[in-house]
């Protein structure tokens, strides 16, 4: 409403109303190199792209006389109450996205100052016990890329936890980094490096592992325990994971239904269906086109989603085939970038706003009626 209301009295927004400005905006206010590690993706990005094509393959059916005067947009999720079902996908060397470098920081305070729950990467400039103070009231969750040294993984979720987080989402799709042109081609990748090891760094037991190293093989010694995306797991290593912590346990980047009841077969709390934003591999499904398949097989666990949300319009969709709850990922970015922690703010509350007003106007207006029922496929 307050964003109507100004706009109504003639107040010019400080930060783009649409995707594609935000986009072109913070492209321009971007170094190149960190424009392309952001908004790029995998080979020549068909995947990336297909994720924010599928939403225009849906359309919801408009619903009159229904007096949704009042929406009711709150959702329960892992036993906390949350304002909306909207998250902030976790978004690793976010730092670099903020004029000062602490992008994390800046994520945490839009996450405070909107109650939209952020999913803090392992991946962080500021260490996670900085982004938890920073949450104020919000929940956030903490994403682990699992380390190569189990010691160093396990005191990881306990530091989280004790910091307040309030899940641990492991990411699975990630434990080599995809084929990547823009970044080959910016020669990104070591300075990425350096913008996102504060967790590793700060670490006693990381320390720890880097002092037992004999001096000669110091440098080997720094390779293999930075090795920040870990060895790949197997389904042998999810009894381990699920030791490690009574949080919710929701691991990233479920797409196949025989995976999803593995998953919830070995005890996790809650699947996050994604493809990374088509960062990872390309020549994928689009995220969305799997979720339904995600939703049945999760047999009731909370299903999280993200890739290709591009709009207001795009996390209704979401949520009605049958996300539980929906992650913004590049856009919030492109606000930070744009704006620090009031760009991310602007972002969000702008998704909400939209979301909000087309379940006014098409009639829909608890989370409970969006149903898959209440979208048509188009064409
Ligand atoms: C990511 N993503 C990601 N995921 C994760 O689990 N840990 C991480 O550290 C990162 N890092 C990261 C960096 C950047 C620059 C981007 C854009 C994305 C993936 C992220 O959580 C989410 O799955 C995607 O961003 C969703 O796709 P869209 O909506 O951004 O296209």
């Amino acid at each position: 409403e307050e964003i109507y209301l100004r706009a109504l009295g003639g107040v010019l927004p400080e930060f783009p109303m649409e995707h594609g400005e935000l986009e072109e905006r913070a492209r321009a206010a971007l170094p190149p190199s960190v424009w392309s590690y952001v908004a790029g993706g995998a080979g020549d990005e068909q995947t990336q792209r297909a994720n924010v094509d599928a939403f225009g393959r849906w359309g919801l059916m408009p619903r009159m006389f229904v007096g949704a005067k009042e929406r009711d947009l709150p959702v329960e999720l892992f036993g906390m109450r949350l304002p909306s079902p909207l998250l902030m996908a976790p978004i690793g060397v976010i730092g670099l996205c903020a004029q000062d470098g602490h992008g994390d920081l800046a994520t945490a305070r839009a996450a405070a100052r909107t109650g939209v729950p952020m999913i803090a990467s392992t991946l962080s400039a500021d260490p996670m016990e900085d982004v938890a103070a920073a949450l104020g009231d919000t929940p956030g969750f903490f994403q682990l890329y699992t380390p190569t040294d189990r010691d160093l993984a396990a005191h990881f979720v306990q530091r989280a936890k004790r910091a307040g987080f309030r899940g641990i989402v492991v990411t699975l799709d990630t434990w080599v980094t995809g084929w990547r042109p823009r970044d080959l081609s910016t020669g990104n990748f070591p300075q990425l490096r350096g913008h996102c090891l504060a967790n590793y760094f700060g670490d006693p037991v990381f320390r720890a592992g880097l002092e037992r190293a004999p001096e000669e093989d110091l440098g080997a010694a720094v390779l293999r325990w930075t090795q920040v995306f870990g060895a790949p797991l197997t389904w042998d290593d999810l009894p381990w994971l699920r030791s490690l912590t009574d949080l919710p346990l929701i691991v990233k980047g479920l797409c196949h239904p025989e995976d999803v009841r593995r998953a919830r077969d070995g005890g996790v709390d809650g699947v996050y269906c994604s493809n990374h934003g088509g960062r990872q591999a390309n020549g994928g499904l689009p995220a969305l086109d799997v979720l339904p398949g995600v939703v049945e097989a999760a047999g009731g666990l909370p299903v999280l989603f993200d890739s290709g949300v591009r709009s207001g319009a795009d996390a209704v969709k979401a949520l009605a085939l049958g996300a539980s709850a929906v992650g913004i990922g590049r856009p919030y970015a492109y606000g930070l970038a744009l704006g620090g922690t009031d760009g991310a703010v602007h972002v969000l509350r702008t998704l909400l706003a939209e979301a909000d007003l087309i379940m006014a106007v098409d009639g829909y207006p608890t989370l409970a009626d969006l149903v898959p029922e209440a979208l048509r496929r188009v064409g």
